[in-house]
């Protein structure tokens, strides 16, 4: 048995998911904070046994009671907060996108320093959209933890600040945090924000139809599980400071990419195709800030994580529990 009762905020998304499936088949106990209420993702990771051992508060983390009484009614010792509005969210309405994420992640660093005798840290998702574009940088080398910070967007605008916010909990307070960068987290679940299209193809190939990535060039991937698993090895790390991390991981050119998918798919051959096109994010990051904070983070090969999503995703298609042409649709 263990004594640890993990809050996840945004769980019924892609990352938490995957850290709600590894913790149930772990048997923490878990609660789910977040303001959807339809488990479609979690439905997609988890058997009906799993689901049924996850605890679910239909809460917004703009309301800070709510939250805190979430952390008291569950006891919580562990709080991991991925809860935010991504990319296009933000653009489209930057005064919510300012709400749910700045506003949101002061509340969470808020409820956990009035509770800082039972959970000793917020671990929490920042981004790699808090960085410039390649041509803001010298050429040539991954870009470290401390590379100047220059977000193009309101998004990375709001993810800045959250480090900042994380930086004064811990000089004013003594509230520990670990913020997390991510990149393109790929994995079945991976359904909306800029970087979802390799995903989507990803499900286009398991069900053998075209699609167009709607970008190329080079960026780091990250598979979800590892990703959710890394979250979680931060939530359990012994930790003081507010570091916030870059996410290493892989590297890859979008053609080695689509080359995994076709590896993983043949029959797709050359339906699956990508615009020539860098994001406007660094191409490769620095990591090993990350792994001296709390040890060595897995990374999956691309190979493995690819062919495990089109696996997966061939899985749900033929039980019936995805439908691909929908899916596709709804992301085209
Ligand atoms: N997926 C990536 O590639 C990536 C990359 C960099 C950073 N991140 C960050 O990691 C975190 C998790 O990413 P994801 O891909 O799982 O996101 P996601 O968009 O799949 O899920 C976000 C979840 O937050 C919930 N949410 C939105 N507003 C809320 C509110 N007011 N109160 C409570 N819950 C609310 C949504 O319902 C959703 O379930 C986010 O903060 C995101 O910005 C993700």
């Amino acid at each position: 048995m263990t004594d640890e009762r993990f809050l996840i905020t945004g769980a019924l998304g892609c990352i938490g998911a995957w850290a709600v499936r590894n913790l149930v088949q772990e048997n923490v106990p878990v609660t789910v904070f977040d303001l959807a209420s339809e488990p479609r993702r979690l439905q997609l990771l988890l058997s009906k046994e799993e689901l049924a051992q996850v605890s679910f508060v239909a809460g917004d983390i703009t309301d800070l009671a709510a939250f805190e009484k979430s952390l008291d009614d569950h006891d919580i010792t562990h709080v991991i907060h991925l809860a935010g509005l991504q990319v296009p969210f933000c653009k489209a309405d930057p005064s919510l996108g300012a709400r749910v994420n700045v506003v949101g992640t002061v509340n969470v660093f808020e409820a956990v320093k009035r509770r800082k005798d039972r959970i000793d840290k917020v671990v929490y998702a920042s981004s790699v959209a808090v960085f410039g574009t390649p041509e803001d940088y010298e050429p040539g080398a991954a870009l470290t933890d401390e590379a100047t910070l220059m977000p193009h967007t309101h998004y990375g605008v709001y993810k800045q600040a959250n480090e900042g916010t994380a930086h004064v909990y811990w000089n004013d307070d003594g509230v520990a945090s670990i913020g997390f960068r991510p990149y393109v987290v790929y994995g079945v679940g991976r359904d909306q924000g800029v970087t979802s299209t390799p995903t989507t193809a990803m499900l286009a190939a398991a069900a053998n139809k075209p699609y167009h990535i709607s970008y190329g060039g080079q960026t780091v991937f990250q598979y979800a599980d590892d990703t959710a698993r890394a979250f979680i090895q931060a939530a359990r790390a012994n930790y003081e400071g507010a570091g916030a991390f870059n996410l290493g991981g892989l590297s890859p050119q979008m053609k080695d990419v689509v080359a995994a998918i076709q590896a993983a798919a043949p029959e797709v051959a050359d339906k699956i195709t990508f615009e020539d096109l860098q994001l406007p994010f660094p191409p490769e990051v620095d990591g090993s800030g990350l792994e001296e904070a709390i040890g060595t983070v897995h990374h999956k090969p691309l190979a493995d994580g690819v062919s495990e999503t089109v696996a997966m995703f061939r899985d749900l298609i033929d039980k019936g529990r995805l439908d691909a042409d929908v899916y596709i649709a709804e992301r085209s």
